[in-house]
């Protein structure tokens, strides 16, 4: 069974083959950063109308790298995310799908997320604890199953990117601002500034960033942010954010017994993140997944292959499509 899948929640455009006996046959992204750059943030309505434009095109790049003239199966991002964003990927995704008299599959963001590392050489076993950090979302989740989540804690204001993005900003760092954050902080000095670690002296598996991502700004509002002060508040912010996230995997290891731990998202592309995380897993005996880099921010392959475990267990959709910008993990069904 081969499954295109097509990834359009926010701006990113993306598609992919996935075939079930060969593994990832093609995948393509075109993503829409020099647009929203001059903005400083992704403007929904260009997203939209940039996705119109790309996406057939990636599609056909996608159905050619593969060697394949049609798919058994259309999986696509069915939410959550941007409205207009989504629509252009349903619209597609069902429009081939009818064409080709085969079944299209909406498929839940994060839940490709998760089964990321799955695309790779040693996927895990279920089940697993998993750590989604991405621009949109920040939470600890035991996953037992194909759809069968319990989300076990989450942030309860920024996600752990969107503070790296703001803190990219207020540091003057640039756009998009993760990267570059962990790029200036190559250069600091640890010791010079020590940040809160927000919400580890309560118990919970629960995050909330915004109050460090306003210690930060107060930091460099109260010093002159010269090259080396800028690099020291980005390493300052850096791992106080890491710190805490690797503190709550620490508790929910200790909590659920897990002993595999999934990280998936953009913000699992960070090394500091990795190393730290590393050292904690080594000394509790806990075996990490990561999805390649290129995996751990949006993709299309993602979609290919939660779509085709999602057909293959024999899940269906009604006719029509449906999209579901804000949609909670935990509603999700075994198929
Ligand atoms: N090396 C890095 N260090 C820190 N943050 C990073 C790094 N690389 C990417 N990020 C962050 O990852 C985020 C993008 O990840 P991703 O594409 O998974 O998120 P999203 O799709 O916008 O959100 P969601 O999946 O929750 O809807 C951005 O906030 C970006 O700054
Ligand atoms: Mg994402």
């Amino acid at each position: 069974m081969i499954i295109l899948g097509i990834e359009t929640s926010c701006d990113d455009t993306g598609a992919a083959i996935y075939a079930a006996d060969q593994g990832l046959l093609a995948h393509s992204l075109y993503s829409q950063t020099a647009l929203h750059r001059a903005y400083g943030g992704v403007v929904p309505e260009l997203a939209a109308r940039d996705h119109i434009q790309k996406l057939l095109p990636v599609v056909a790049q996608v159905l050619r790298d593969a060697g394949v003239k049609r798919a058994d199966g259309v999986a696509y991002t069915a939410g959550p995310g941007l409205a207009g964003a989504l629509l252009v990927g349903a619209s597609v995704a069902q429009g081939l799908a009818r064409a080709w008299g085969v079944p299209a599959m909406g498929v839940h963001h994060l839940e490709g997320h998760l089964l990321a590392p799955m695309l790779e050489a040693e996927p895990p076993d279920y089940p697993f604890l998993a750590l989604l950090v991405s621009g949109g979302h920040t939470l600890l989740a035991d996953v037992r199953g194909l759809g069968d989540y319990s989300i076990l804690g989450q942030s309860l204001d920024d996600a752990v990117g969107e503070a790296f993005d703001k803190v990219a900003k207020l540091l003057d760092l640039g756009y998009p601002g993760g990267p570059q954050v962990a790029v200036a902080a190559l250069k600091g000095q640890g010791g010079r500034f020590k940040f809160p670690r927000p919400m580890v002296d309560r118990p919970g598996l629960d995050f909330s960033f915004s109050g460090l991502k306003t210690y930060t700004l107060n930091t460099a509002q109260g010093h002159t942010l010269n090259p080396q002060t800028i690099a020291d508040i980005a390493y300052a912010f850096q791992e106080a954010a890491v710190d805490t996230l690797v503190i709550k995997c620490r508790r929910a290891w200790q909590q659920t017994q897990h002993r595999r731990l999934v990280v998936a998202g953009g913000v699992a592309a960070n090394a500091f993140l990795r190393q730290r995380l590393d050292a904690a897993s080594a000394a509790e005996g806990v075996r990490l997944y990561y999805p390649r880099a290129e995996f751990c921010t949006d993709n299309g392959a993602m979609i290919a292959y939660a779509g085709s475990c999602r057909l293959q267990a024999g899940a269906t959709q009604a006719g029509g499509f449906s999209i579901q910008p804000r949609w909670s993990l935990e509603t999700l069904q075994v198929p």
